[in-house]
């Protein structure tokens, strides 16, 4: 066997970044700003429509450079390149990760195992497209010949996440024939919400599972399917009110989904990199195909500007590696995604699945024990509410959390001077993190309010802000479906280049596999299914006694 490579931490270029944070642990971003009038010009790159201002960073020339030398230590370009090749990069799992095939609107093709799969992935967007149309037209109805009113998506993870996120963040392009619901959770109340809103007579159910395995989907779209018996339907109208997505036809089929009912999925998608897929069916059917294959274009430049864009010019590459920089070199253990718009409310949510069950591994990819940190807990929510919620601490905790801001230059509703008292809000955030304000600004500020020397001697220790705190300002246009396209694609190769640095498999999950089953056992248990008892410990066993006392 060949001997392990040698550890990351090893390598001279992670000694080099080592010495840096140590030269750079006293200096404070202000001093780098005073020292250079063109930081901000100089700290600034633009690609598939988005500009990074990356100047509010613990960061010099030196440090970029070097943070740069270790990507290519690590063979970054190489490995880009494998998985826009579609080698199987998922290694645990022997499977290419071709996300980027769903959206190659080149003629290049893509080959799994010697075979080009683009002719499949071209025809399940022309399936797509008609069958949007057929339902948005109403040449395709309900079982009482009416027009479909609601379409309801049930599934989870990144059968869920990335078609909510999608469709809320193009409200604006609804064509408003279709009402969209999502259920994920095994919660009852989750899909009884949807169900007493809707009509069976004039309701479409997508039931997205790649797996058709997954436990809340199945048990969800069989509580659907006897609503919907019990409402009018017939089981010969199952076929015209429910479709599948998966790559499990026959399980579908089993569920009693017809096959040209069931749109394909293939394993060389990862579920939280499949929105591109017929999982974003949901999307398609609201703002209909033209602005979806406009989602799947502003992805596709995104992937042309990650492959072809030298490292210290790239998104993805710039935002991976300040990542790297501060999750590795000054401890920080959490990550921030602060969208300054209403329509990204979901954005945080889906960047959690996307990069924590992507990098939330502990051992490379060939199975050594890490001893670095590898992926951040991601967190954030919308601003300016955050503003009124959390941002106390980013200005006076004692944690460094380096944040994105995410702001579009034009809003889609141009209310009075909203999105110029917005935007302000989100250069004031960026600005009080990197700048702060010393004890001698806030004694002076004290005194000029006719504070006494000693009350505002008390009070100023309470109103120093330290500053030095970084973030990333990513700005667009306007959100459309093209720059939304670019800004997922962009944190989906930003999650990409981290695991490549962290060396792990960031396209497995085999984490999520215990719980499952721990599920399963302690459900039977529950249900009297296997009365001896478990094996689970006495909090488990006591925890199941009590709920066990209230079943009815
Ligand atoms: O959480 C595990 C997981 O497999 C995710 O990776 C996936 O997105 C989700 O469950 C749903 O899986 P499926 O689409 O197969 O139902």
């Amino acid at each position: 066997m060949a001997p392990a490579p040698a550890p990351l931490t090893s390598r001279p270029q992670w000694q080099a970044l080592t010495e840096l944070q140590r030269s750079l642990a006293t200096c404070h971003m202000r001093d780098l700003f005073g020292q250079d009038p063109d930081r901000a010009q100089r700290f600034f790159a633009e690609g598939a429509g988005l500009s990074l201002d990356f100047s509010k960073n613990r960061i010099t020339d030196e440090v970029l450079s070097a943070l740069m030398a270790l990507a290519r230590a690590c063979d970054l370009p190489g490995r880009t390149e494998a998985m826009f090749l579609g080698e199987p990069v998922n290694e645990t799992e022997k499977r290419p990760a071709l996300h980027t095939a769903l959206r190659n609107t080149g003629a290049d093709p893509v080959l799994v195992d010697g075979r080009d799969v683009m002719p499949e992935v071209q025809q399940t967007l022309a399936r797509m497209d008609t069958f949007t149309r057929d339902v948005i037209t109403g040449h395709r109805s309900g079982f009482t010949g009416k027009r479909f009113t609601d379409v309801v998506s049930i599934g989870i993870g990144g059968s869920y996440l990335g078609p909510r996120l999608v469709s809320e963040a193009l409200l604006p392009y609804h064509h408003g024939q279709l009402r969209g619901h999502f259920v994920a959770n095994i919660d009852g109340s989750d899909i009884t919400e949807v169900l007493n809103r809707v009509n069976p007579e004039t309701t479409l159910f997508l039931v997205q599972s790649k797996s058709f395995r997954t436990q809340e989907t199945l048990e969800n779209s069989r509580v659907a399917r006897d609503w919907f018996l019990a409402n009018g339907g017939a089981e010969r109208d199952i076929a015209g009110h429910f479709v599948a997505v998966t790559a499990n036809a026959s399980e579908a089929g089993r569920f009693g989904i017809r096959t040209e009912n069931v749109f394909p999925m293939w394993d060389w998608v990862g579920g939280r990199y499949s929105l591109w897929s017929a999982i974003g069916l949901p999307i398609a059917l609201l703002v209909g195909m033209d602005q979806f294959r406009a989602l799947l274009a502003g992805a596709h430049d995104m992937d042309l500007h990650f492959r072809h864009t030298p490292l210290e010019r790239n998104l993805p590459v710039l935002m991976a590696m300040l990542g790297v920089w501060y999750s590795n070199f000054w401890g920080a253990d959490t990550h921030a995604i602060l969208p300054y718009d209403h329509y990204l409310e979901s954005l945080p949510s889906h960047l959690q699945q996307l990069d924590m069950e992507s990098n939330g591994k502990c051992v490379t990819r060939d199975g050594r024990t890490i001893s670095y940190q590898t992926g951040p807990v991601i967190w954030g929510g919308v601003g300016a509410n955050g503003q009124h919620a959390y941002h106390q601490l980013l200005h006076q905790g004692t944690r460094l959390i380096p944040a994105d801001f995410i702001i579009p230059l034009r809003s889609h509703n141009p209310v009075g001077e909203h999105h110029a008292s917005l935007f302000a809000n989100c250069l004031s955030q960026t600005r009080a993190l990197m700048a702060g304000k010393t004890e001698a600004e806030a004694l002076e500020e004290l005194a000029a309010e006719g504070m006494s020397a000693g009350e505002a001697a008390e009070l100023a220790p309470h109103k120093v802000i330290p500053g030095n705190k970084p973030s990333n300002t990513l700005v667009m246009d306007k959100l459309t479906p093209h720059t939304l396209g670019a800004l997922i694609a962009l944190y989906e190769h930003r999650t990409f280049v981290q695991g490549v640095i962290w060396d792990v498999d960031s396209f497995d999950q085999w984490g999520v596999e215990l719980g499952k089953q721990m599920g399963k056992e302690i459900l039977d248990q529950i249900l009297g299914n296997n009365p001896e008892r478990s094996q689970a410990d006495a909090s488990t066993e006591h925890l199941i006694g009590l709920f066990r006392s209230k079943r009815p």
